[in-house]
């Protein structure tokens, strides 16, 4: 092939390789990530070390976003700053089992995502501006790409062992004043990480069915 992009000929190769290793997840890893995950309330004693979230982090970071403009921002909470600074915001049913969890996330969207553009985006020069120059744009753009890592972020946590267990209930304008005050950076939920106390899982809720959700043309 001629004219190919730098590292594009690198790109092809592993999309090649891969496929000759491997066509599909098998059904014991769709199981740990999905199928057969519960959300944990409670939490064993088991330390989660900072290697294992940055593991994480290093395998969630390349699912993709618009743009590459990768606005998750995190921070990772344990002890006395989670007690202090975090616990006191959660919903009081949420104040129990966030304090037991050995570590808890603040999943956050940063709205200023754009100033890294030039080096996360380079095939565009002045990419940032479609951005900087439209405040709302750059809002839904950091709200629907910050949500999809997220997402990928708690799977790759159950992709190394971990459980999890997102909330929404928090007072966000609590959070954002003492994590992000002066920043563009805003919460957009909370995790409790960490190995779940198999006990407290609750029974699976109905899901909706394909038929009942898409449209096949
Ligand atoms: C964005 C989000 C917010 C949630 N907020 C809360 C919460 O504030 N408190 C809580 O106990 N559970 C919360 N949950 C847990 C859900 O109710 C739970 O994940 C869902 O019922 C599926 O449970 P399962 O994974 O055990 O099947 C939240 C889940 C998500 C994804």
């Amino acid at each position: 092939m001629n004219n190919l992009l730098p590292g594009q000929a690198e790109a092809i190769a592993e999309v090649n390789a891969l496929r000759e290793r491997i066509s599909r997840a098998d059904i014991d890893t769709m199981s740990l990530l999905l199928g057969q995950a519960y959300t944990h309330h409670a939490w064993t004693d088991k330390p989660v070390s900072n290697a294992s979230l940055k593991d994480a982090y290093d395998l969630a970071k390349m699912g993709p976003t618009g743009m590459n403009i990768q606005p998750m921002r995190l921070v990772f909470l344990r002890g006395e700053a989670k007690e202090t600074r975090l616990v006191p915001h959660m919903l009081d049913s949420n104040q129990t089992k966030t304090s037991a969890a050995p570590v808890t996330a603040i999943l956050a969207n940063d709205h200023a995502f754009y100033k890294n553009m030039s080096r996360t985006f380079p095939i565009i020069p002045n990419a940032s501006e479609m951005f900087s120059n439209h405040k709302s744009f750059a809002y839904e753009n950091a709200e629907r790409n910050g949500t999809l890592q997220a997402a990928y972020f708690l799977l790759a946590l159950r992709s190394v062992g971990l459980d999890v267990a997102p909330m929404s209930g928090f007072d966000s304008d609590k959070v954002n004043k003492e994590f992000f005050e002066g920043t563009e950076v805003t919460v957009n939920f909370i995790m409790n990480i960490g190995y779940g106390d198999s006990n407290a899982v609750y029974p699976r809720l109905p899901r909706l069915d394909f038929e009942e959700i898409s449209q096949l043309f």
